[in-house]
C-alpha cells in the first residue's frame, strides 16, 4: 500500500505543538546534518504552505513486535507561503502532506530573506547552528524599547556592548563618523575599556547644573519632601523664581513667563541667604523699651517664619558645602550654558564629536543618583521633544520626527526604575517611565539591562518590544519574564534556565521568528569586575596605605 512507504507522518497538530511519528530515523535525516532538539522541521500542506517547526523532544515507542517508532514533538514557529514568512502555525491546512527536516540552507534563506539589506542588523548566530547568521530589522529594533535580562554572569554587559559596537560602526556611505547616538549609564565603571573612543564623562568632568532641575527634582534635591513642610516649599519656590527673574536680561514679557520649571540660572547661595534671613527675621514694632535692661532699645517681634526654616537652612547648607556634589553645585555649573550641557551629553563636543557617551556614575553619591539619572534622561527626552517641534516648524510636511535619534542605555536598570514607590527612586522612575511611554515618537529609545527583571517597574517593561532573555535562574524572575513574553513561545521559554554564556532567546517585532541565538563576541570587552581572590589571597601580606585611603575618602 502507498501509505506504507511514508516514513514520517504528522499525527497531531495543536496551535503550539505538532506531533510526528517516524519509522526510520536514518532515512528521515538530511545527509550530513544531525537531528536534535532545536533542529528545524518543515511540514507541507496541500496549499503550498510550509510550516516551520523546531524540535522540542524525541521519544521512542517500542511496539508489540519490538518495532521502534520515534515520536517527535515540535513547536510551530510559522508558515512559509510564496516565499513569505508568517508567524504562528494555525494557518496550515489539514491534513498536512509531508514532513521533513529543514536543511540549513532553507533556514539560512528564511533569515536572510526576512529583512532587506538596508534594514538588516546582525549581531548573533543561531545557537543550534553557528553557520546561520540571524539578522534582525534594525529600524524596528531601535525604534522600540529593548530589554536584556539574565542572571549575573549570563552575558548582558557583553551583549549590549556587541550591539552598541556594531551599531556605531556601520555606515551607509564613505564618511568617518556615522549618525548613531548612544548614551550609556555606567554604574560600575565597566565600559571605558569597551569604548575607548567614547565621550567619557565621570564625576570629575561631569557638569550638571542644579538650575536645570525641574520643580519636582529641585524639591526632591533641596527639600525634605517627606516632612511635607509648606513653609520651606513656599519660600524655596519664591526665592528661586525671584532670583531667576532678577538675573534675566530679556524683554518684560519674557521675564513675566519665567517660572519654577524654567531652565534658567539662579544662584542657590542667594536662595540660602534669603532663607537664613527669613529664619532669623525680627520686625521693628516702632516702639522703644521704656525701662529695664533694654531701656531705649527698639522693640522687635519675631518674623512669621522665625526659627521655622532651621531644618531647611541646615539641609541647604549641607548640600552647598558637600564637595561630592560639585558636579551639580560647584563653581563650574555657574558658568556652563544650557547648550554646552546638552552638547556634552549628546557627544557634540567641538574638538571630538562622538557616537557614544559613557556616563560613569560610580562616583555619584547614592542619595543623588536618582536625581542625576533623572535630569540627564529628562534632558534627552526634552531634546527629542523640542527638536521635533523645531523640525515641524521649519517644515510642516516633515515625516521624520527626529533625524538624530538617540538610544539611552541603562545597565542594572532595576536600580533606577524599580517596582517601588519609594521617594528615593521617584524622579528617575518618572523620567524613564515617560520615555518608555512617549519616547518612540521623539526618537528616544531605551535599552534596559537587568539581572532582576521582576524588580523593574512594570510600566517600563510592558513598553519593551524587543526582548533578549539570557540565562535566568531565579524562578520569580523567570515567571515574570514568561508573563511578559508572548504566550505562543511554548517550551522555548523554558530553555532559559540552561542557556550558556552569551546565549539568548530573542523575541520581538524586529525578528522574523523567536530564536535562540548566540550573541557574537564583542570586539573590545567591558572590564569584568571579577577579582582573582584565590590567587590574591595566596600572595604575601600586602600593606595598606591608610593615609592615602583617608585622603581619597575625604576628598
Ligand atoms: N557572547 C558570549 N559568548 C561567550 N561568552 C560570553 C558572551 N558574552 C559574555 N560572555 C562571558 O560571560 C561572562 C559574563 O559576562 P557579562 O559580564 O556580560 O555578564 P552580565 O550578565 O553582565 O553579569 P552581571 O549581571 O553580573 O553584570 C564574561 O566572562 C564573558 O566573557
Ligand atoms: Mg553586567
Amino acid at each position: 500500500m502507498e501509505e506504507d512507504k511514508i516514513n514520517a507522518q504528522v499525527i497531531a497538530v495543536f496551535p503550539n505543538k505538532v506531533k510526528i511519528v517516524v519509522d526510520n530515523l536514518e532515512d528521515f535525516k538530511v545527509a550530513e546534518e544531525s537531528l536534535r532538539v532545536g533542529s528545524y522541521l518543515k511540514i507541507e500542506d496541500n496549499e503550498n504552505a510550509l510550516l516551520i517547526a523546531v524540535i522540542e523532544n524525541f521519544q521512542i515507542v517500542v511496539g508489540q513486535e519490538g518495532k521502534r517508532d520515534y515520536i517527535i514533538e515540535a513547536f510551530p514557529l510559522g508558515i512559509l507561503r510564496d516565499g513569505k514568512f508568517e508567524r504562528g502555525g494555525d494557518a496550515l491546512a489539514i491534513p498536512p502532506k509531508e514532513v521533513k527536516p529543514a536543511t540549513i540552507e532553507e533556514i539560512k534563506k528564511i533569515y536572510q530573506d526576512s529583512v532587506s539589506l538596508n534594514e538588516s542588523f546582525c549581531f548573533a548566530k543561531l545557537s543550534s547552528n553557528k553557520n546561520v547568521a540571524v539578522p534582525i530589522n534594525g529600524n524596528k529594533f531601535f525604534n522600540k524599547h529593548i530589554a536584556i535580562v539574565g542572571s549575573t554572569g549570563s552575558g548582558k554587559s557583553h551583549t549590549l556592548t556587541t550591539i552598541i559596537q556594531k551599531a556605531i560602526s556601520e555606515k551607509s556611505g564613505s564618511f568617518s563618523l556615522n549618525n548613531s547616538h548612544v548614551i550609556l549609564f555606567d554604574i560600575h565603571s565597566e565600559y571605558k575599556s569597551a569604548f575607548p573612543e567614547a565621550n567619557f564623562i565621570n564625576t570629575s568632568n561631569l557638569v550638571l547644573p542644579y538650575w536645570l532641575l525641574n520643580s519636582e527634582e529641585l524639591e526632591e534635591f533641596f527639600l525634605d519632601t517627606e516632612a511635607n513642610d509648606h513653609n520651606q516649599r513656599y519660600i524655596f519656590k519664591e526665592c528661586v523664581v525671584e532670583d531667576r527673574k532678577s538675573r534675566f536680561t530679556g524683554s518684560a514679557a519674557e521675564k513675566n513667563n519665567i517660572h519654577y520649571d524654567s531652565p534658567l540660572y539662579f544662584d542657590i547661595n542667594s536662595v540660602l541667604q534669603s532663607a537664613i534671613s527669613k529664619n532669623t527675621e525680627t520686625i521693628d514694632t516702632g516702639e522703644v523699651y521704656a525701662s529695664g535692661a533694654k531701656k531705649g532699645e527698639a522693640k522687635t517681634v519675631q518674623g512669621s517664619l522665625y526659627g521655622k526654616l532651621t531644618n531647611f537652612v541646615n539641609r541647604l547648607e549641607n548640600k552647598v558645602n558637600d564637595s561630592r556634589l560639585d558636579f551639580l553645585l560647584g563653581e563650574r555649573v555657574k558658568t556652563i550654558t544650557f547648550e554646552d550641557t546638552l552638547k556634552t551629553l549628546l557627544g557634540y563636543n567641538q574638538d571630538k564629536p562622538s557616537n557614544i557617551t559613557v556616563i560613569d556614575l560610580s562616583g555619584v553619591p547614592f542619595e543623588v543618583l536618582s536625581i542625576t539619572v533623572s535630569l540627564i534622561s529628562r534632558l534627552i527626552f526634552e531634546y527629542g521633544y523640542f527638536y521635533k517641534r523645531l523640525r515641524a516648524s521649519r517644515n510642516p510636511d516633515e515625516q521624520v520626527n527626529n533625524d538624530i535619534p538617540i538610544l539611552l542605555v541603562y545597565e542594572e536598570a532595576h536600580k533606577y526604575v524599580p517596582n517601588s514607590e519609594l521617594m528615593k527612586y521617584r524622579s528617575s522612575k518618572k523620567s524613564i517611565e515617560r520615555i518608555a511611554k512617549e519616547g518612540r515618537k521623539y526618537g528616544v529609545t531605551l535599552l534596559l539591562a537587568s539581572q532582576r527583571p521582576s524588580e523593574i517597574s512594570e510600566t517600563i517593561f510592558s513598553q519593551c518590544n524587543n526582548f533578549i532573555a539570557m540565562r535566568l535562574t531565579n524562578p520569580v524572575d523567570q515567571g515574570y519574564v514568561k508573563k511578559l513574553l508572548p504566550d505562543t513561545l511554548g517550551s522555548l521559554v523554558d530553555q532559559m534556565t540552561s542557556f550558556k554564556q552569551g546565549e539568548a532567546l530573542i523575541v520581538g517585532e524586529s525578528i522574523i521568528l523567536p530564536s535562540i541565538i548566540q550573541i557574537d563576541r564583542c570586539e573590545k570587552q567591558p572590564s569584568s569586575n571579577d577579582i582573582p581572590y584565590w590567587e590574591l589571597w595566596k600572595e604575601e601580606w600586602k600593606q595598606l596605605d591608610f593615609d592615602q585611603l583617608k585622603i581619597e575618602w575625604q576628598k
